[in-house]
């Protein structure tokens, strides 16, 4: 089974994932995390990247959709996949049909996590995660058991994103509404999108994602 999770900035796109990964064992295919990786690296890609995805705008068509054409390549056809902020262009989409016909994958769902925007600068400005192992957490919504000891790996050492600032999260905010959300009709006319309550708790969107899976 491959979907996609798409939603803005904060929606929950990667909690969720996460849960589908641990639940089903899926692979979570994140172009964020992909891209975060690459500068970390200091890779070609991850220094043409990085100026663009601190001021919240969206990297080039071609270099996400080799990311992931190369992220697929590695995975048996019968691997199941969540692409996770990806596609968010009409281009994109354009390139997962492409990228995925030819290893003899289909879509079957598109999940669209129906958010507040007004809530989500709480959601981002309060993330945090392990530095360490990569487990996500919030101030508020998720805190480890032990207040600065990582639940998974007893890491104790936290970072936050560099774009999880007030004013870049409303950049990305506008990319979204601008380039990413035009895209939910070409995969509205296929019959595979189901709009989730994306501000219930994480337990229920949990619950209410694997309804859809099951169906
Ligand atoms: P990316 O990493 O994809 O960021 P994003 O889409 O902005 O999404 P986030 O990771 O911020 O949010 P999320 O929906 O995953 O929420 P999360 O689960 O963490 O992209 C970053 C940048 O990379 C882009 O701006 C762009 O520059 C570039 N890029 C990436 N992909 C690209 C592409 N395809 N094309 C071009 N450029 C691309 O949840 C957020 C917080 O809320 C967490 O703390 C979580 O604990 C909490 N939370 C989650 N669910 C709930 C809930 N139900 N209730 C309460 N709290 C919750």
């Amino acid at each position: 089974m491959n979907i996609i999770l798409l939603g803005p900035p904060g929606a929950g796109k990667g909690t969720q994932a996460q849960f589908l990964v641990e639940d089903r064992n899926m692979v979570q295919l994140s172009t964020g995390d992909m891209l975060r990786s690459a500068v970390k690296e200091g890779t070609p890609v991850g220094l043409k990247a990085k100026a663009v995805m601190d001021a919240g705008q969206l990297v080039s068509d071609e270099i996400v959709s080799a990311l992931i054409g190369d992220a697929l390549d590695k995975l048996d056809t019968d691997t199941g996949v969540i692409f996770d902020g990806y596609p968010r262009t009409a281009a994109q989409a354009e390139s997962l049909d492409e990228l995925l016909a030819t290893r003899n994958r289909s879509l079957q769902h598109v999940i669209e996590l129906d958010v507040d925007v007004d809530a989500l600068i709480e959601r981002i400005t309060g993330r945090f995660t392990c530095a360490n192992c990569g487990e996500g957490y919030h101030d508020t919504f998720k805190t480890p058991a032990k207040d600065g000891v990582c639940d998974k790996c007893d890491g104790t050492e936290f970072k936050r994103r560099p774009d999880d600032n007030a004013e870049t999260v409303r950049k990305r905010m506008e990319e979204y509404r601008g380039k990413t959300a035009p895209i939910l009709p070409i995969y509205d006319k296929r019959n595979i999108v189901t709009r989730v309550d994306g501000m219930a708790d994480m337990a229920s969107v949990r619950a209410e994602v694997a309804k859809v899976l099951d169906s």
